[in-house]
């Protein structure tokens, strides 16, 4: 840090003797997410970039920033269409006239807090990244591509000097394979996006009641007939961690082991804790089928497999899941009974702290740390295991004071359906913390959770981006970025520079559409599904459908995004205008309730043609009559006219109505209309 901002000063004592000004610009000016933690707009002319843009490394560069830098000039050139001269980018074909260096004193480890820290500059003449560890460069050559801008003369690079490192070095997203399987070409995409937003660990959840997803050798019927035939096989795991290597992200395995462990049993059940046979879970939530801890059998069944998979990943860490154990077939299990008062083992937990315990040998004697859900936290385990806090932050807290490690996901499942900011608001450490600093420490970071129950290949890049960038900024940057409004603008901006890695959270909404339509035109149903939102939490899985793995996730409420972004708008219209009926904002906001109060008219004959839809139909006409209530109200407002008793009552019971979920989605733009039928009573004369 001293260095840095030493190194700082002589920059800014250069550009005072070269009269050039420094403007400290606030961070928000520029597209940036996560925002740097130290950023300098230089009020000078930018870098131009034109066709004969050419980049050389220098130190100590490897294949991995050599392929890293090819992949940001080739996505350059594809946002710009110009044709760059280099093709791939290697030692030889370093160009000796380079308009941008990027130097490296050291190959970087894949381990938790490597250095991933960089200096960015970018003057008129010349961009140079420097960074300690190619990490660090790679994260840079991220930052260098969302600081691309354009104006009336063409494409350029504004002129800053960036300092940056992360605030958190664990930075994670966890992606659920057994709940629905993702094929390897949907795990490198998102690979790619958690590259874009600088996050570092890709958490993988192969294994639950619904699939064991991967090949194994010493146990080969766990693939053959606990996942339905959909594993990735061995070649396929080495493909994506090391496509994952190339981008700077560890891959973290979880085998969640003894619960949620019924597609283990379908291959051997004699690992159970009941005599089975099992078959493949198709529902979702908590199952009985657990490993049996009493048994020797099973710990040389996991000493066989931890082998295998020890050496097949690479990372010094290793999750054992080890949440939601209901204990049913231990309860029900004599052998299992009298195993615990033989031994003094007082409840499941205990048990459960055993079978713990023998994990823990097994991973160290393979080399691996080990880390796992809160319920594995007791203190007498060694304090280089991490927990993983998911049920609330309190777990964090007192694993930290207890001298533990924890990474926080709580308050990060994006499978919930809540909005980004929400996500950014839960920070690993409070401002108002009560720990130390020596135990905040402890808090390595966190990890955005994509649970697989409702989600397929097609939705889960929507369920996952942009959200999750809100999620690795709060990771990354310093804990005073913490502007909403600033935030949303900013996600937009790399929402839409995510889809340049193949990410389909944008493209397969109206794909989605279309197929609801049957193919007819989508924009009416476009502009109801813009205001919708799916319900949140666990309500959707509470509610009367029976979910399975193999019900349709093609419905409106799953190409409904999980934040209307045109429902924040409106929301922001309504204040505008009660602010100031006068606005430009009352234009757009009449005009968004213009639409909707003729949508219903449109989207009812293509209802006729695609019965899927006809769940909606009662809601489109719902958006209707709040569409016609909020005209009302700010003909109302705006004239300080009074609203008659009638009126007064009709809109309350149109609100009342809309409030009622259909199709598992709600209508999220009716809190706004109450708003303003609530202005227009009280502004009345
Ligand atoms: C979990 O969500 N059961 C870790």
């Amino acid at each position: 840090m001293e260095k840095n901002i030493f190194g700082f000063i002589v920059f800014c004592a250069f550009l005072l003797m070269q009269n050039l000004p420094i403007l400290a610009l606030t961070t928000t000016s520029l597209d940036l997410m996560p925002v740097p933690q130290e950023i300098k707009v230089i009020n000078s002319e930018g870098f131009r970039l034109d066709a004969g843009f050419s980049v050389a490394l220098d130190g100590y560069a490897d294949a991995r920033l050599y392929k890293a830098a090819t992949r940001m000039l080739r996505r350059l050139s594809g946002r710009t269409g110009l044709f760059f001269p280099q093709d791939y980018i290697t030692a030889k074909s370093n160009p000796t006239m380079p308009q941008m260096i990027i130097k490296t004193s050291r190959i970087g480890d894949l381990v938790v807090g490597e250095d991933e820290s960089y200096q960015l500059t970018i003057t008129e003449n010349q961009v140079t990244l420097k960074a300690e560890t190619d990490i660090g460069a790679l994260r840079g050559l991220e930052t260098f591509l969302q600081l691309l801008s354009v104006d009336e003369k063409g494409y350029y690079f504004p002129a800053v000097v960036i300092n940056d490192a992360p605030r958190f070095p664990w930075r994670g997203l966890l992606i659920d394979v057994s709940r629905h399987f993702m094929p390897v070409e949907v795990i490198k995409r998102n690979l790619d996006g958690m590259a874009a937003v600088k996050m570092n660990v890709f958490h993988w959840h192969l294994a639950d009641d619904q699939g064991f997803r991967v090949e194994c050798q010493s146990w080969p019927k766990l693939h053959e007939l606990g996942s339905d035939g959909f594993y990735y096989t061995r070649a396929q795991i080495k493909e994506i961690i090391a496509y994952a290597a190339n981008r700077g992200i560890r891959v973290i395995p979880e085998f969640d082991v003894p619960a949620h462990a019924t597609s283990w049993l379908v291959a051997y059940p004699e690992l159970g804790s009941a005599p089975g046979p099992y078959s493949l879970e198709r529902r979702w939530g908590i199952k009985d089928p657990i490993m049996d801890p009493t048994k020797e059998f099973t710990y040389e069944f996991l000493d066989k497999f931890f082998a295998e998979m020890a050496a097949l990943f690479p990372d010094e860490y290793f999750h054992i899941g080890g949440d939601e154990n209901n204990g049913n077939h231990w309860n029900t299990n004599d052998h299992i009974q009298q195993f615990m008062k033989d031994n003094n083992i007082p409840d499941n937990h205990a048990l459960q702290t055993y079978f713990n315990k023998r994990i823990l040998q097994i991973l160290t004697k393979y080399g691996k740390k080990m880390i796992g859900w809160d319920e594995i936290f007791q203190p007498t385990l060694p304090a280089d295991i991490i927990i993983h806090s998911w049920r609330g932050s309190e777990a964090l807290v007192k694993s930290a004071q207890q001298g533990y490690m924890g990474i926080l996901s709580n308050g990060y499942y994006i499978d919930l359906i809540q909005p980004a900011e929400y996500h950014y608001r839960n920070d690993p450490i409070p401002e108002n913390t009560s720990l130390t600093e020596e135990e905040q420490k402890r808090i390595l970071g966190g990890e955005a959770t994509s649970w697989g129950e409702l989600v397929t290949y097609e939705t889960i890049d929507s369920r996952i981006w942009p959200r999750t960038a809100a999620i690795a900024e709060r990771l990354w940057s310093p804990q005073s970025c913490n502007g909403i409004e600033d935030m949303y603008r900013r996600l937009e901006v790399v929402s839409f520079q995510l889809e340049e890695l193949g990410l389909t959270h944008i493209k397969n909404y109206d794909m989605m559409l279309r197929r609801l339509t049957n193919n007819h035109n989508i924009a009416a149903l476009k502009t109801f599904v813009d205001v919708v939102e799916p319900v949140k939490r666990y309500e959707r899985l509470l509610q009367e459908i029976t979910y399975t793995s193999y019900s349709p996730y093609t419905r409106v409420v799953d190409a409904a995004r999980p934040e209307s972004m045109t429902a924040r708008r409106f929301s922001q219209l309504v204040d505008q205008f009660i602010e100031n009926p006068k606005a430009p904002a009352s234009h757009e906001l009449t005009d968004l309730l213009k639409i909707w109060e003729n949508n219903h008219s449109f989207l009812k004959p293509i209802i006729a043609k695609s019965p899927v839809l006809q769940e909606i139909e009662t809601m489109s006409a719902d958006l209707q009559e709040l569409a016609e209530t909020g005209l009302l109200a700010v003909r109302a407002y705006r004239k300080h006219k009074r609203l008659s008793r009638k009126q007064i009552e009709s809109a309350r019971a149109v609100l009342e109505k809309a409030k009622k979920p259909r199709g598992q989605v709600e209508l999220m733009v009716i809190a706004p209309i109450e708003k303003l039928v609530l202005a227009a009573i009280s502004n009345q004369k």
